[in-house]
């Protein structure tokens, strides 16, 4: 289909409760977003005392060249700071604090000489007389600019430990964790300074939004180089072959054919199937049956290349939705070096379609028509390039061909409903939704984007009605249909519109996720409903499932970073002092609020 994906659409609503989910930081967050101006009068206060204080130090700091004037500790030779743990221990406080001053002001006076050794040396020394959380915050600046990012983190850490709020340091800290890709530990650092109110909150949090992102990224690339491909679900396979012309015999290949014409016979017979167990034996019977033509020595001129050719189309379409690359380079080109057919043409493009250009794209189609100009897989889907590519006009006249040349196709009915939907053209919609009804009484899938259309224009209760309708015919349907989809359609549906009184939503999913528990799409709303129970480890694993089984790679790293804020939300709230931070800022907005 050529819609966005269910994650892409349904990004905000989901993302919006795994906020929510984490009680009072989500409430925060709710709060947070709202404020225009971050940071409370309080800090705001805070910030020009400190500003001042920065001033002062700063003029020391210019004055206080080291060597100047005679430093008020032991120095050695080279002017460098000198003394004992004795010595230290004998000091008095005011001793001390002079010591520790002027150790960190000639620190500092390096420092803006970019002497970022020598001054690291001084800060020592000054952390040696007394502890103090600017001196480790002034050290780990110094290692910071000497990309020295485990001493950054070590030295902002023993700041923070002793100044909890020190956003200094904590964004410091996050940098560096974020250069050793150490990412949840950036994330929490960063959502730690957007509850301290510290900085612009606008741009933390689309650092923290950068970082989610390239976590997520790098966890699915893990992922994906130690999985093990797999087809999706029962009901995605069932749309994506169901817009295919139904094969019942390819070049003559039948029940009582032998040999790797039986294979081949049997692959079709098991992809246009709709059956879930036979799709359980597509993978192995086109292996079966590309290995026995490939044992026949089969070449371009063998009489039997164009069946082996329709081998390796099914093994390119599986691999395609296995999102297994590597094979279906290897197989694509097989198949062109075999003998390609119209099909084999439309089929490249269709697996190119995100790679490639639209001109290439386009001439495979051209290509198609030219070997068989009545092919109807060629218009369908070159009906469906155009539409996601939003040229609507071109769209709709392929989608008109394509139920001309193959009146079977619902999904032509539908893609051409669809198409005028998205032109604005509503009552004509509507009509082809009516006509698409009278041709397929007993199909679920053209009610079911009926149902979407009436969604999207606010109609609930009329959406709710084919839904509903969708649900019984899916019901009494032998083959996959639209499996869980209108289950899972009518609960967001709910979810959305907030009109789940009786937990419906809970009853739906349940039953979408049992009908068809390899569907990410139940998976998600699954994992929405237990954030709002407050059961957010439960929708952390059903996340990680939901990217696990999900085919393209972004819907992976979305899936992926849903579960990972769920992680860190749980993360920050068990927290006490952000916890306690949250409350209170929390408490005092409502006090104001109340006022
Ligand atoms: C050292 O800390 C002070 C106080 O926070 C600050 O004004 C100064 O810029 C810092 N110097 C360095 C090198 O970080
Ligand atoms: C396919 O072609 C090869 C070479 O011409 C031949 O040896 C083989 O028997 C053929 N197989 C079938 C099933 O037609």
């Amino acid at each position: 289909m050529a819609e966005s994906s269910f994650f892409a659409r349904n990004k905000a609503a989901i993302t919006l409760a795994v906020l929510a989910s984490a009680g009072a930081v989500g409430a925060y967050w709710y709060y947070a977003q709202q404020q225009e101006q971050g940071p409370s009068d309080k800090d705001e206060s805070k910030k020009k005392r400190s500003k001042k204080k920065k001033k002062t130090t700063e003029e020391l700091a210019e004055t206080a060249t080291p060597g100047d004037d005679q430093p008020p500790y032991p120095v050695n030779s080279k002017k460098e700071p000198d003394f004992s743990d004795e010595q230290v221990a004998e000091l008095t406080d005011a001793q001390k604090e002079d010591w520790a001053v002027a150790l960190k002001t000639t620190g500092n006076a390096l420092y803006k000489l970019q002497k970022f050794a020598d001054a690291i040396k001084f800060y020592t020394a000054a952390l040696r007389v007394k502890e103090d959380p600017v001196f480790y915050s002034n050290r780990s600046a110094c290692y910071s600019s000497l990309d020295d990012h485990e001493n950054v983190i070590a030295d902002a850490s023993e700041a923070i430990r002793l100044k909890p709020d020190y956003a200094k340091c904590i964004l410091r800290r996050a940098s560096s964790y974020e250069e050793l890709e150490r990412y949840t530990d950036a994330m929490f650092d960063l959502t730690a300074l957007t509850v301290y109110g510290a900085f612009n909150s606008k741009s933390v949090e689309q650092r923290l939004e950068r970082v989610l992102q390239k976590h997520s990224i790098k966890l699915v690339e893990e992922q994906m180089r130690n999985r093990v491909p797999q087809l999706p679900s029962a009901v995605t396979l069932a749309s994506f072959f169901g817009a295919f012309v139904h094969e019942t015999s390819p070049e003559g290949v039948s029940a009582e054919s032998t040999g790797a014409d039986r294979l081949l016979w049997e692959a079709a017979d098991a992809i246009y199937s709709k059956k879930a167990e036979k799709y359980d034996e597509i993978d192995t019977l086109i292996h079966k049956a590309t290995t026995a033509y490939e044992d026949e020595k089969v070449t371009a001129s063998s009489p039997n290349a164009t069946k082996a050719t329709i081998a390796y189309e099914y093994a390119v379409l599986t691999a395609f939705l296995k999102y297994d690359r590597e094979t279906l380079a290897t197989v694509l080109n097989r198949a062109f070096e075999l003998k390609p057919r119209a099909r084999t043409y439309v089929v490249r493009a269709l697996v190119n379609a995100e790679t490639s250009t639209m001109d290439l794209l386009l001439s495979d189609f051209q290509k198609a028509e030219e070997i068989e100009p009545e092919n109807p897989d060629s218009p369908y889907h070159k009906g469906q390039l155009y539409y996601l590519h939003g040229e609507l006009d071109k769209a709709e006249a392929c989608f008109v061909k394509a139920k001309e040349l193959n009146p079977q196709n619902l999904f032509a009915y539908i893609q051409h409903a669809c198409v005028v939907y998205r032109k604005a053209q509503f009552d004509d919609a509507v009509r082809l939704f009516d006509e698409a009804k009278l041709k397929f009484p007993t199909s679920p899938e053209v009610l079911n984007y009926y149902g979407d259309i009436l969604a999207d224009r606010g109609d609930t209760p009329g959406a709710i009605k084919q839904y509903d309708i969708a649900i019984r015919l899916q019901r009494d349907l032998p083959g996959v249909g639209v499996g869980a989809t209108p289950l899972i359609n009518k609960a967001t549906l709910l979810q959305r519109d907030g009109l789940d009184e009786n937990g419906e939503t809970a009853d739906l999913l349940t039953r979408a996720a049992e009908m068809d528990p390899k569907n990410e799409a139940a998976l998600i709303s699954l994992a929405q409903l237990k954030l709002t129970q407050d059961k957010a480890d439960e929708a952390v694993g059903l996340f990680e499932e939901a990217a696990r089984l999900s085919r393209s790679f972004d819907d992976k790293v979305l899936a992926t970073s849903f579960a990972e804020a769920t992680k860190m939300q749980l993360r920050i709230r068990a927290d006490p002092e952000l916890t306690r931070r949250v409350n209170e800022i929390l408490q005092s907005h409502a006090a104001g609020v109340l006022r």
